[in-house]
C-alpha cells in the first residue's frame, strides 16, 4: 500500500506588500530584507483569513486531482492560525467544500506543519481506513506577528497549499510512486527559540488582564538549527529510502530564508538548481511554503512520474521532517 499524491493546488491572498510597502512604514529597507533573506515581497490578507484560504487551494487541489467533494473521506490541516480555537480550520473548509463524508482536524506543528500533517494522513491512510484524503497547510501569520518587531515582522506573509492523497493498493501501485518514507523530530527544550504566545482575555481568579499573542524569535538560534537539523533529517530518510542525494530531483524544502537554504544545499552537496525557490514572492508563510512550492513545480510540468523528491521543513517546537516520496 502506497499514498499517493494525485492533486496539488494553492492560493495567496491578492494584496502584494513589497519590501518598499514595509520600509515606508518602519525603519527598513528592501536592501535589508533581500539581501538577508532573499523575501522581495509577501502576500497579506486584508479581509478573510485561514479558512478562506485554505478553502480556495483546496479546490484547486480537487480540480487537479478530478475528485469531487464528497469523496474525500478525511481533511487534514495544518495551521497554527485557525480562524478560530475551535472549530478547526479543517472543520470550517470540510463546510465550505460540502465535503459531508470527511472527518477533518487540524495538525500543529507550525512551519514543519505540513510535514507532519502528510506523514500523519501516511500512516492513517495504510490502515486501510480511508481511500482519499486532502492535506492542506495554511497560515495567517500576519495577524500574529508584532509589527513593531521589524526583525520578525519582515519575514512572513499569508497563505496556503493543498494535496489530494489517495492510497493505492499493491495491485495498482503507479510504478513505485507514492510515499516511500518519512523522518521527523521535535526539541520542547528549544520551545522558547520562536514562539507565538496564545492571547488571553485574563482571568478574574488571578488578577491578569487580556494580553495579545505574537511570534517572538531569536533569528540566529532558528538559522543555526535549521541548517543543522534539516540536512541531518534528510540524510536520515534517504537511508531509510535507500537512496542518495544524488537521487533526488529536488529537495522542496520550507522557505523561511534564501540563505537557510543555500546552506542545506552545501551540507548535502547538491547544487541550488535541486532546490527550487520561491520565498522572494511568498515571504515564509509557516505550513503553506510546502505545498504551494509543490503546487507551483506540479503546475510547471516540473514533475514527471518516477522523480524522486524530498519535503522538508522546521519549526517551533522546535521541530523538523522530511518526507521522501516518488511522483
Ligand atoms: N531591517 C533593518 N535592520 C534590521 C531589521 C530589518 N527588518 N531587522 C533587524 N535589523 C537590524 C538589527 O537591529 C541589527 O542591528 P544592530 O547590528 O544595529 O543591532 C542588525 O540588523 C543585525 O541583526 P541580526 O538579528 O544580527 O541579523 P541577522 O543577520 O541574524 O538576520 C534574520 C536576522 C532574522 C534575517 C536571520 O537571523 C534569520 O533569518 N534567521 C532565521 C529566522 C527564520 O527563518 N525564522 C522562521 C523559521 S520557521
Amino acid at each position: 500500500m502506497k499514498t499517493v499524491i494525485i492533486g496539488t493546488g494553492s492560493f495567496a491572498p491578492p494584496r502584494v506588500v513589497t519590501n518598499d510597502d514595509l520600509a515606508e512604514v518602519m525603519d527598513t529597507s528592501d536592501e535589508w530584507i533581500r539581501t538577508r533573506t532573499g523575501i522581495e515581497q509577501r502576500h497579506i490578507s486584508d479581509g478573510p483569513g485561514t479558512t478562506w484560504m485554505a478553502a480556495e487551494a483546496a479546490k484547486l487541489a480537487l480540480k487537479d486531482a478530478g475528485v469531487e467533494p464528497e469523496d474525500i473521506d478525511i481533511i487534514i490541516a495544518a495551521t497554527t492560525t485557525a480562524d478560530n480555537c475551535f472549530p478547526s480550520a479543517a472543520c470550517e473548509v470540510q463546510g465550505i467544500l460540502g465535503a459531508g463524508n470527511a472527518v477533518g482536524y487540524d495538525v500543529s506543528a507550525a512551519c514543519s506543519g505540513f510535514i507532519f500533517a502528510l506523514h500523519t494522513m501516511d500512516g492513517l491512510m495504510k490502515t486501510g481506513a480511508y481511500e482519499t484524503g486532502l492535506v492542506i497547510g495554511v497560515d495567517n501569520l500576519s495577524k500574529v506577528v508584532d509589527w513593531s518587531d521589524r526583525s520578525t515582522c519582515v519575514l512572513f506573509g499569508d497563505g496556503a497549499g493543498a494535496a489530494v492523497v489517495r492510497v493505492l493498493e499493491e495491485e495498482e501501485d503507479r510504478d513505485g510512486g507514492g510515499i516511500l518514507a518519512a523522518d521527523m523530530g521535535s526539541d520542547g527544550r528549544k520551545a522558547e527559540v520562536l514562539r507565538c504566545q496564545s492571547r488571553t482575555m485574563g482571568n478574574f481568579l488571578t488578577g491578569t488582564k487580556p494580553e495579545p499573542g505574537y511570534i517572538t524569535m531569536e533569528g540566529q538560534e532558528v538559522f543555526k538549527f535549521a541548517v543543522k537539523k534539516v540536512p541531518e533529517c534528510i540524510q536520515r530518510v534517504l537511508e531509510k529510502g535507500g537512496l542518495d542525494a544524488g537521487d533526488i530531483k529536488y529537495f522542496v524544502l520550507h522557505q523561511a530564508n534564501y540563505r537557510i537554504c543555500e546552506s542545506i544545499a552545501k551540507r548535502l552537496k547538491v547544487s541550488m538548481d535541486k532546490i527550487p525557490m520561491n520565498i522572494e514572492h511568498y515571504g515564509n508563510t509557516s505550513g503553506a511554503t510546502i505545498p504551494i512550492l509543490l503546487d507551483e513545480l506540479n503546475r510547471e510540468g516540473k514533475l514527471e512520474p518516477g522523480d524522486k523528491i524530498i519535503l522538508a521543513g522546521f519549526g517551533a517546537g522546535l521541530t523538523w521532517g522530511a518526507v521522501l516520496l516518488q511522483w
